[in-house]
Formats: structure tokens, C-alpha cells, sequence
């Protein structure tokens, strides 16, 4: 209901709607427009009341699940959770639908690869995307691929931010990094259960109190910026590109924004590290480094460290 309201005056911006208008349009009584208004003005939205009806005057940079008309239902919105990825674990295996989506404003323990620590203050993009494919469990890297392959597409068409992709999935931009992402899966036999990908974006939050060598949108633009407008553009754009039949484009495109490859890097995993020059991806999205001896090694996870 907030959403068709705010549909509605939006639609009529720099005028009033009268309440007896808006309960005729939507089919509920006065009264209640009247307290969605009232629970929208708490929160934020600046809506004038007058003997002439409402008016919209301005919207906070909320990331409320009516903000996303399409896929409301599908949006689980929490001003501050520990993580977003356990809140989407619990969804997931209580069986919630493809492409359900777990937002907070803040999270109070997030999560990076390899057990740090990523810190969530406010102003920051935190989020978690459940998803169903229905593939092997030795293919799913690939969507992870695909997250950061259009959120790179994304910072550049949309945001003039020459981003590039760094092995696996963060973006830098001039080196610092903008956005992290970590993957979990369950599998039955094999067959995926569900993937659920966690993206930090930095948007109008500043990392570097805790992460020196990181950089945010509204640095790089000097200005903020709508963190629903980056959110709504990268899911429409991630939902289309999953849906075709096959994801075996990704990983050639992936390579195009990619600056690992080509670089000295050091891999450090739980178990090992490996020093070498990046060479390429294989089909399954390892990373083929090849040794001082000249051997090649295939690595699958860890975190990558480009030598300058
Ligand atoms: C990394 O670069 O180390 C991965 C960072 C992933 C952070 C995101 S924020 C939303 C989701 N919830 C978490 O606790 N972590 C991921």
C-alpha cells in the first residue's frame, strides 16, 4: 500500500491528492491513507498535508522493499541484522523463492571472504541474493562471475566509473576496492540447493577507516548518490543476464573488465599460498597461475594479492 501511495503522488508531483482521491484509487478507507502517510512521514519521506490533500515533497535514500515495485514480495528489508548472509541462509533453507533478496542498512558482524571482517556502516550497499540454479555444484562459480561482470557494467554505463574486476569477484576502481562479494551454496547429490551471494558495495559510505586501500562511489563522483538507483539498475540487469539458458558468455566477458590476469599476483587460500603470474580462467572460473618453475597451478579459492 506505501508504494502505490507513493506511486501516486509521484506520479502528480507539485500537487495535492485528497485523501477521498486516494482511498477511492487504491480502495481502502480514508483513515488508512491516512496512517501509511503517517508511518511514511516517520520514516523519512516528506509528505505535505494540507486541506487540499498530500503532496510528495522529497524520499529518503531508503532501500524499503516498496521502492522495488517489481519484486516486492521478494525483498527482506532490516534496518540492522548481524548478516545479511545468515538471515538469507535461514530463508533459503525455508525454501523462500528464486532471487529473494535480504537488505540491510547496517550489519553489526558482515562478512568477508576468507573470515574478516566487513565492516557495514551506514550509507553503504549490504545485500544477499538467494538463488536456485539448477546446475552442478562445480558450475556455480560462474554467477559469481556474473554478479561482478554486471556490476562492473554497471559502475561504467551508469555511473561513468572505470571499474575492472579483480580475481574473483571484488571491483576496483584505480586499484582501491568498491565492492566485495562472498558466495555460499548447499548441495544435494551434487545438484545446487541454493547460492546465495552477498555484495558490500561502498555508495556514499567512507571504507577507509577500516580498509585504507578502498574507495567508495561518492568519492569517485565527489557527490552521493542513490543507493536504490545502483540496487534497482544491478538487479534488473543481473536477473536478465541469468536467465538466458546458459551463462558460457560470462567468463570471456568477465575477462575483458579483468586486471588480475596478466599481473604478478600472490594467492593466499586456508591452506596454501601461491606466488605467480596470473595467465588466465579455466571453464570452471579457477585461476591458472604459473609458478617460478614454470608449472602451471589451478586455484580455486582464495584471496588474490596483485604485486605492484
Ligand atoms: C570480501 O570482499 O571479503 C567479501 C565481502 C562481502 C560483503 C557482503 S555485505 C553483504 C553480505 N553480508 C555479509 O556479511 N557479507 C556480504
Amino acid at each position: 500500500m506505501k508504494g502505490k501511495i507513493l506511486g501516486i503522488l509521484a506520479e502528480n508531483s507539485g500537487l495535492f491528492q485528497s485523501g477521498e482521491k486516494l482511498s477511492e484509487r487504491l480502495g481502502v478507507s480514508r483513515v488508512s491513507v491516512w496512517k501509511h502517510i503517517k508511518k511514511l512521514q516517520q520514516l523519512g519521506y516528506q509528505i505535505d498535508s494540507s486541506a487540499n490533500g498530500y503532496q510528495l515533497i522529497s524520499s529518503p535514500d531508503a532501500l524499503h522493499p516498496w521502492e522495488f515495485p517489481q519484486r516486492e514480495s521478494k525483498i527482506h528489508y532490516y534496518q540492522e541484522v548481524n548478516s545479511t548472509m545468515t538471515v538469507a541462509k535461514d530463508l533459503a533453507r525455508k525454501e523462500c523463492p528464486h532471487f529473494t533478496v535480504v537488505i540491510a542498512e547496517e550489519q553489526l558482524a558482515g562478512r568477508g571472504r576468507l573470515s574478516r571482517t566487513w565492516h557495514s556502516a551506514g550509507g553503504g550497499l549490504y545485500f544477499t541474493i538467494v538463488l536456485r540454479p539448477k546446475i552442478p555444484a562445480n558450475l556455480v562459480s560462474r554467477y559469481g562471475f556474473a554478479a561482478s561482470l554486471v556490476l562492473a557494467r554497471t559502475m561504467r554505463d551508469h555511473f561513468g566509473i572505470d571499474a575492472q574486476v579483480k580475481w574473483p569477484n571484488d571491483i576496483l576502481v584505480n586499484e582501491k576496492k568498491l565492492c566485495g562479494m562472498l558466495s555460499e551454496m548447499e548441495a544435494v547429490d551434487e545438484q545446487v540447493s541454493f547460492l546465495n551471494i552477498g555484495i558490500g558495495i561502498n555508495v556514499n559510505n567512507d571504507p577507509t577507516h577500516h580498509e585504507p586501500n578502498a574507495t567508495s562511489i561518492c568519492a569517485l563522483l565527489g557527490e552521493t548518490v542513490p543507493r536504490k538507483k545502483v540496487l534497482s539498475i544491478f538487479l534488473d540487469a543481473f536477473e536478465n543476464e541469468i536467465s538466458g539458458e546458459s551463462l558460457d558468455h560470462v567468463l570471456a566477458e568477465w575477462k575483458k573488465y579483468a586486471i588480475t590476469l596478466g599481473r604478478e599476483v600472490t594467492i593466499v587460500s586456508t591452506k596454501d599460498t601461491f606466488r605467480g603470474k596470473a595467465v588466465d580462467i579455466d571453464e570452471t572460473g579457477a585461476l591458472m597461475v604459473e609458478l617460478k618453475d614454470g608449472t602451471l597451478e589451478k586455484v580455486y579459492y582464495g584471496d588474490c594479492f596483485h604485486q605492484p
